[in-house]
């Protein structure tokens, strides 16, 4: 199995310096030497990023933040590109080797990251440190900025393959990209590493009332996530081979909805957009990506806020789901000024007129217009999902399936199904355990 997966990577790393070496019709020695010099211009290790504080902490949503979020789109808009502003909020990471900043996030722990601390907590024999991030404090962003980490294919597209429910929908090309985990997550998962290699979902049949109210969510935890825990996703495609594009007015959401049982939305065609109009990142051969999409979840409720951002081209970006993007957002990161966004925070739509906020404005009506198309549809749940990552189960909205996290994988669960969940949603959770079994039977 190992040698098959590096045989695989040699492949893939071979071709794409190929295709590098046919585009710039050069020989293999200037390229390395033109690899060299790319590696130079973004930094290789950078301090992993320090906890940050929950939003809800903020006076202005600290008061009953589920049901504010709940029974006021307006509120859980405003509330999500707050989250957004912060998720991007640039930090410095300067050093000798490199003179610039990141995004908050670019600074937190990938799965490989993970297993990294783990097997340093492991080793330090410590079961209840303190402050187990301080094992390890240097992040390699070069193995998370690697054509390997950013080609990975997202394991949700192959879940699919093994997924009933699709209906009719034909499989999406599967998109590439990684997660990412804030501190507090990765925290408390170290925390949790024996309740988490002991888990056995099966325990836990959803009807089965959990004993503590506290902790509803994270049967196979001692605890729920803190309020600081912030689970990232993001796929990302090479600028050179274009970028599809997709359209989110009322119309398409209506398309979308009608395409299958489930959704599916259809691209309107291919943009070739550059580094000031799409967020990008450079890898170790200096084939520049574009982030086409990403889901930023936080746990300032319980069931979580899901926030999602997708790209759109120059044309509509200010439209629909782009119209309300306030300044903040771009001020965090200019490109951010081309993406749009949705956000559910529970099962069941409690807005009676989300559309309302929006309608009698003219910068706004859009979006108000498909809000109102999404209510018609959505038959009482809330909705949000995005084009590049949900692709064909456009429908939902993510606490829907998320619900199933270490038990099933429903693409047509909007409600919810459950009274207990098994791995506070966190469906990376599967990986997690798989990395902290591994350790622990290789260190025995
Ligand atoms: C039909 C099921 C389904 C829906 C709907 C869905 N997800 Fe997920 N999600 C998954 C699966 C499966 C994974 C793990 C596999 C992967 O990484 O691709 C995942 C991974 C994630 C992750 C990485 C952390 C983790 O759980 O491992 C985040 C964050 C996330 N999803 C957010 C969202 C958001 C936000 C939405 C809605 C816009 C959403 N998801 C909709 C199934 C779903």
């Amino acid at each position: 199995m190992r040698n098959l997966k590096a045989r695989n990577f040699c492949l893939i790393a071979a071709c794409t310096l190929g295709a590098f070496l046919a585009r710039n019709g050069e020989s293999a020695q200037p390229a390395i030497a033109k690899k060299a010099a790319v590696a130079t211009k973004r930094p290789s290790l950078v301090p992993f990023g320090k906890i940050s504080a929950a939003l809800s902490a903020l006076p202005e949503f600290s008061v009953n933040l589920d049901k504010t979020l709940k029974t006021s789109m307006k509120k859980r808009r405003d509330f999500a590109w707050k989250i957004v502003a912060k998720v991007f909020a640039p930090v410095d990471v300067s050093s000798s080797a490199y003179t610039g900043t990141l995004p908050t996030w670019q600074t937190w722990y990938g799965e490989d990251d993970f297993k990294d601390i783990y097997a340093a907590y492991r080793k330090s024999g410590s079961t209840d440190s303190t402050s187990p991030l301080n094992l390890v404090t240097t992040k390699n962003l070069g193995r998370s900025l690697s054509s390997k980490n950013l080609g990975k294919t997202l394991k949700q597209f192959t879940r699919l393959h093994k997924v009933k429910g699709l209906g009719t929908n034909p499989l999406p090309e599967p998109g590439t990209g990684f997660v990412t985990y804030s501190p507090g997550m990765i925290e408390h998962m170290l925390k949790n590493a024996t309740s988490i290699s002991k888990c056995d979902p099966d325990a836990f049949p959803a009807d089965q009332k959990p004993s503590k109210a506290k902790n509803t969510w994270a049967m196979c935890l001692r605890a729920e996530f803190p309020k600081d825990g912030v689970m990232i996703k993001t796929r990302w495609a090479k600028l050179a081979s274009g970028i599809k594009t997709y359209g989110t007015t009322a119309t398409n959401m209506e398309t979308m909805w009608n395409a299958s049982n489930v959704g599916q939305f259809a691209s309107s065609g291919t943009a070739t957009p550059d580094a000031s109009t799409m967020y990008t990142v450079t890898d170790e051969e200096g084939a520049v990506w574009g982030l086409e999409g990403m889901h930023i979840s936080t746990k300032d409720v319980r069931v979580w806020t899901w926030v999602s951002l997708w790209w759109s081209k120059a044309t509509d970006k200010d439209k629909d789901f782009g119209a309300d993007r306030p300044s903040t957002v771009p001020a965090a990161l200019p490109a951010l000024a081309n993406y749009k966004m949705c956000v559910s925070s529970d099962f069941l739509e409690g807005d009676t007129d989300p559309g309302s906020h929006y309608r009698s404005s003219d910068q706004t009506k859009s979006l108000g217009d498909a809000l109102d198309k999404v209510k018609s549809l959505a038959n009482g749940s809330q909705w949000c999902a995005n084009p590049y990552l949900e692709t064909s189960f456009s429908r939902t909205n993510c606490v829907g399936c998320h619900q199933g996290a270490g038990v099933n994988f429903d693409v047509t669960a909007t409600t919810q199904n459950r009274v207990n969940g098994i791995p506070d949603f966190v469906y990376g959770f599967d990986n997690i355990k798989d990395a902290i079994d591994s350790e622990n039977a290789s260190s025995k």
